[in-house]
């Protein structure tokens, strides 16, 4: 099949990818000529597991092609899928300019039936707005507009698109959905399903899956609060719930507040279509409260015991992704933990595997970046551990002894276990566990 991809973020550019790989023709389009130059020489602007590998194969055998021209790279495309940003507006809610206004130009390019598929999170209602925008220019007959919301985890995202747990597709024309199950038959042969839905039911579900998930790790963490005052052990708690099938085990350990481009923004988003509703969400406002007291915690715990002034400190820091295999710094915990140090005269020392070359653009030299995660804690008052990258899992605890002005260690991702830490000499506070 021929295939449109317009926007080249991560989403798009997995997308584009794994669809090439099943033998598909692909071209990539987008506005950043720099990229799509880049992308043309082989290179892949992001960083994603496993992404190169099928990047090469398929641009090799020219199946995956890139393009700044719209009518260029939609000329035979039957599907065009849109992974076009969704920013946050200042009140929460998403920016749907660069959705309706590539909708907007299709409707000038398309002459013969196509499907418009929107990848991209977007509200419930979108896909009308896109169909009205073409359909106020060019026949219905034309074209469907499909949704069919993602759900790559950065970082798993290749792996996640070619073998999801379930797709959705949200049509209600029987033309789309043939093309479209035609499309996905060949990620699904485990017998994983695809399920058709109408289009603001396929919008919803996307919003009510990242909002759960949200919801269920801003809860771990309000639990292993209180784990820590009344002397539980949040470890044990989580095991001892997640047991239980209808909870289930994955996606309950808690840390320093989810973070990332899509938790935090659709969360907001979907507590702002609720208010375009007249409706409450009341239990989704407490998550973003109770997560953004989360993202200071780590930083909380340092000055309650080191003090309010850190001028004459120095804190080490391992992890600045939001989450490991990432270079993402977007809404990661590590952004606020940092500034609450710089406003406190810190000096930080910091190291992440993929993440440094981001968070050196944001916060320039004001953040000293090291080389190697042992390079982080040389003269530190206290190492802080943001980010649960595997590299930090096993360290060498008498070297870091050695180098370390104090052994002192928060550790954002409870990795250690606290008894161990203690017989090694550290004095070691974690998340919802005794010190
Ligand atoms: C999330 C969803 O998991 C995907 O299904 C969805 O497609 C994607 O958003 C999206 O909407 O595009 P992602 O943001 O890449 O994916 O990351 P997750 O692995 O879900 O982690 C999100 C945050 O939760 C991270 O900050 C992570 O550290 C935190 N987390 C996760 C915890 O604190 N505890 C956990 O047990 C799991």
């Amino acid at each position: 099949m021929n295939i449109a991809v317009v926007g080249t973020g991560y989403v798009g550019l997995v997308t584009g990818t794994c669809f090439a790989e099943t033998g598909n023709e692909v071209v990539c389009i987008d506005v950043d000529a720099d990229k799509v130059q880049r992308m043309q020489q082989g290179e892949v602007p992001i960083y994603e597991p496993g992404l190169k590998t099928l990047f090469d194969r398929n641009t090799r055998q020219n199946r995956l092609q890139f393009t700044t021209s719209l009518e260029e790279g939609i000329k035979d495309a039957e599907v065009i899928f849109l992974a076009l940003p969704t920013p946050p507006n200042g009140d929460g809610s998403a920016d749907l300019s660069y959705i309706l206004k590539v909708a907007a130009q299709l409707a000038d390019l398309i002459t013969d039936y196509t499907v418009i598929v929107d990848k991209s999170t977007v509200p419930v209602g979108t896909a009308d707005q896109v169909h009205d925008t073409l359909a106020s220019k060019i026949s219905p007959e034309l074209f469907d507009v499909v949704s069919n919301p993602e759900f790559l985890r950065e970082g798993v995202a290749v792996d996640d698109f070619l073998k999801p747990e379930r797709v959705i597709i949200g049509t209600e024309s029987q033309r789309a959905r043939n093309i479209m199950e035609r499309l996905y038959k060949p990620f699904v042969r485990q017998g994983n399903p695809i399920y058709f839905m109408d289009v603001r039911s396929a919008e919803m579900t996307k919003y009510a899956a990242n909002s759960f998930l949200a919801t269920k790790i801003t809860f771990m963490n309000d639990i292993a609060n209180l784990c820590e005052r009344v002397g539980a052990n949040v470890d044990q708690v989580r095991i001892g719930i997640g047991s239980d099938s209808r909870i289930g085990k994955r996606f309950l350990f808690p840390g320093v507040g989810y973070g990332g481009s899509c938790f935090p923004k659709d969360v907001e988003a979907l507590v702002r279509t609720g208010q375009d509703y007249d409706y409450d969400l009341r239990i989704l406002q407490s998550v973003i409260e109770v997560n953004n007291r989360q993202k200071r915690i780590l930083a909380d715990k340092l000055v309650q015991y080191l003090g309010e002034d850190l001028c004459n400190k120095t804190i080490g820091i391992w992890g600045l992704a939001f989450k490991p295999n990432t270079d993402d710094i977007r809404e990661a915990p590590a952004l606020y933990i940092i500034q609450e140090l710089l406003d406190r005269h810190a000096t930080i020392k910091a190291y992440d595997p993929e993440a440094m070359e981001n968070i050196r653009t944001r916060f320039g030299d004001q953040v000293h970046l090291v080389s190697d995660a042992y390079e982080a804690v040389i003269d530190v008052d206290a190492l802080l551990i943001i980010t649960e990258w595997s590299v930090f899992r096993t360290p060498n605890f008498e070297v870091m002894k050695s180098l370390m002005k104090q052994p002192i260690i928060f550790d954002g991702r409870n990795l250690y276990e606290t008894d161990y830490m203690a017989k090694k000499g550290f004095y070691y506070e974690s998340i919802g566990r005794e010190v």
